[in-house]
């Protein structure tokens, strides 16, 4: 095949990118985007800021200008992300326990039903847990509140508002096994599912540059957390560097994923390199002018198996 999408797709997969509402407008951009992609992450667009900015207040436009795109398209969509500590609203962070937890479950069914059976996998929790040795839960405002019960409810919240969505556990820096944040998330992971706390997947953000590359028990990693019984997705890979260096750590990226059957979709974190969240640097598969970059190749060939 010789394009991402369809090249995955015969090794079953996706292969999506994470996309801007205020790009759509730009014809390169969109070009590559209907030509390469199955699938879209909205990269800001429903995050809690951009969904809803005051209590009760809902504002979907952006975002449903990325799922009508899709949709129309036949591409398929991840939402991302419904609890995250991260681009929260400030009146958020004022409630009391009660309310908070009332907005938070609020929250999840209102955006899950919106676009019910419309999404086929939603961060339901994003980056709960602490970088480094300590493997401990993200002292963000939900752990400090609602204490460590709030990730299952949460969860819990999502299977009821769409039972149609595969609901996921998001993180970076969980790409290696070895680590403690690792092991930490594969043992909410495998405590949610002996208890039957409703889960269906595990994303691995899969951010990567020099202090953090490609780790060589990847593929590893992948496959012990598709044994506890979920599915893996790449959710935001991008990878720092240039030429033939950052071509041979895509490509081992991406042939990690297709070395687990349960390793569904992968999803680049945006388009040309201009317009990555990296503000400096070239982590993405296309240049600044929609050029197909070798790191591109690389992963087109490794789809195709050759
Ligand atoms: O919306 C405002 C806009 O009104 C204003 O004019 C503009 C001026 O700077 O800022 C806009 O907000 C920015 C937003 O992106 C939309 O462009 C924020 O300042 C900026 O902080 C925000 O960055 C996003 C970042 O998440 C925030 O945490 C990046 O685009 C997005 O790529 C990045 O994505 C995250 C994932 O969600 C979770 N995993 C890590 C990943 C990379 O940080």
């Amino acid at each position: 095949a010789d394009t991402l999408g369809a090249a995955a797709a015969a090794r079953g997969r996706y292969f999506g990118a994470a996309v801007a509402a205020n790009r759509l407008g730009e014809s390169q951009y969109v070009t590559v985007l209907n030509r390469e992609f199955t699938s879209v992450t909205p990269e800001n667009e429903m995050k809690w800021d951009a969904t809803e900015p005051s209590r009760g207040s809902f504002s979907f436009g952006n975002a449903d200008r990325i799922v009508n795109h899709a949709r129309g398209r036949g591409m398929s969509i991840r939402g991302h992300a419904l609890v995250w500590h991260s681009q929260l609203p400030g009146w958020v962070s004022g409630l009391s326990a009660t309310d908070l937890r009332s907005a938070m479950n609020n929250h999840i069914t209102t955006l899950m039903r919106r676009w019910q059976g419309q999404i086929h996998s939603w961060d339901v929790v994003n980056e709960a847990f602490e970088d480094g040795s300590s493997g401990a839960r993200r002292n963000s405002v939900f752990q400090q509140r609602l204490g460590n019960g709030y990730i299952e409810e949460a969860f819990r919240t999502a299977r009821a508002a769409d039972p149609s969505a595969k609901l996921c556990y998001n993180d970076y820096n969980i790409e290696d096994a070895n680590a403690a944040k690792t092991r930490a998330v594969y043992n909410m992971v495998r405590d949610f599912k002996q208890r039957g706390v409703p889960i269906d997947c595990v994303g691995l953000q899969s951010h990567f540059n020099a202090q953090s590359p490609v780790p060589a028990n990847f593929q590893q990693t992948i496959a012990q957390f598709a044994a506890l019984g979920v599915d893996v997705q790449i959710t935001e890979l991008d990878i720092e560097g240039s030429g033939q260096t950052q071509a041979t750590n895509y490509r081992n990226a991406v042939n990690a994923c297709l070395a687990v059957s349960r390793c569904t979709g992968i999803t680049v974190w945006g388009i040309p390199d201009h317009y990555s969240w990296r503000a400096s640097g070239t982590p993405l598969l296309f240049d600044g002018s929609y050029n197909k970059k070798p790191a591109y190749y690389a992963v087109l060939e490794a789809l195709n198996g050759s």
